[in-house]
């Protein structure tokens, strides 16, 4: 029964002190922050929140949440961190600093943001005569890999296709030729990764220029390209020309190899011909010295 006498002793005081300044002392106060903060994947970020004017919020009733008000994303309440009703995805992730809460600055740390912590934060600050709330955007961010050009030329129609994973927010993708012109995709597709990352993909037919760039960037221009030569001086460097080139090798060879054969043979042929004479000229010095 002990600790139930101060109790009743301390709500007595409130009462009479409520009673006693209720009218003329009404603490009226605005809630305000950073409208947005971006926030790289996996880095810890700060949500700024302070009351204008500058006043004591110990004993105030500070709540972040998300659009849905159940359950919050952190909760101060009665002097101390409530952790009860927490998100499941924010557990042992918020800290409200408490540094300068006796000036009303109580900024809220999220440590290792994800993917899913993208969006509307509400920090909601309620004292025994008034309340506010502000919102903070919350964008997390990730710069992708570096886009993987491969152009396929086996069928008929020569293709270039695009590749990069690993985005946040949602990629775009451009395609540029040589003079800096943009290219139009016959085929685009962003999809979410198992990771919850974006990868985008974009298919092209070849233009006629000698080298493509693929330049993908998300929505605060974060952005990473790749190039590739497909041309050589106008003409395609395709499978089918290393395949000609291949044949053309090959023929001049064996035409060279004939014509090495062809001369041997004129030669040996030769050859045998200056024999024949060199035979009939020593048979017909025998002739003659058989005439003389
Ligand atoms: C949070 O921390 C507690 C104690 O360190 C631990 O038991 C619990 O598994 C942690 N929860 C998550 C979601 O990491
Ligand atoms: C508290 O306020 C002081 C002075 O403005 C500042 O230097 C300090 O970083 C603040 N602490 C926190 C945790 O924000
Ligand atoms: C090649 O391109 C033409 C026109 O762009 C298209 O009609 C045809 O279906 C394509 N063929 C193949 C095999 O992709
Ligand atoms: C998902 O993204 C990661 C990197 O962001 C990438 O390495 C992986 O290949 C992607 N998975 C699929 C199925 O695209
Ligand atoms: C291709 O174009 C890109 C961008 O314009 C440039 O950085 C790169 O050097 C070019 N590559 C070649 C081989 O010309």
């Amino acid at each position: 029964m002990g600790p139930a006498i101060p109790k009743i002793v301390r709500f007595f005081g409130l009462f009479i002190l409520c009673s006693m300044f209720e009218g003329s002392l009404s603490v009226r106060f605005k809630v305000s922050s950073t409208t947005s903060i971006v926030a790289a994947l996996g880095s810890d970020v700060l949500l700024p929140c302070h009351l204008i004017p500058e006043m004591n919020a110990e004993k105030m009733e500070i709540r972040w949440f998300k659009p849905m008000y159940q359950p919050y994303v952190h909760l101060y309440i009665n002097g101390k961190d409530d952790y009860t009703a927490q998100m499941p995805q924010f557990a042992n992730r918020t800290e409200l600093l408490k540094d300068n809460i006796t000036r009303g600055i109580f900024p809220l740390k999220i440590h290792k943001v994800t993917a899913q912590d993208s969006g509307e934060y509400y920090c909601y600050v309620e004292s025994s005569d008034a309340h506010g709330r502000t919102t903070v955007q919350l964008q997390v961010t990730a710069v992708g890999s570096l886009p993987v050009i491969t152009s396929n030329t086996y069928t008929s129609n020569d293709t270039a296709f695009c590749v990069s994973c690993g985005w946040l927010p949602e990629p775009s993708l451009i395609w540029t030729d040589t003079q800096g012109n943009q290219v139009i995709p016959s085929m685009e597709n962003v999809y979410r990764n198992e990771t919850s990352l974006y990868c985008i993909f974009s298919i092209i037919s070849l233009p006629d220029s000698s080298n493509i760039t693929c330049t993908v960037s998300n929505s605060i221009n974060q952005r990473k390209q790749s190039s590739r030569q497909i041309r050589e001086s106008g003409h395609p460097v395709t499978f089918r020309d290393q395949y000609s080139r291949y044949i053309i090798f090959w023929s001049y060879l064996t035409y060279l190899l004939l014509c090495i054969g062809y001369i041997y043979y004129q030669s040996m042929e030769l050859r045998e011909k200056k024999k024949e004479i060199r035979r009939l000229r020593a048979a017909c010095a025998s002739h003659e010295g058989l005439f003389y």
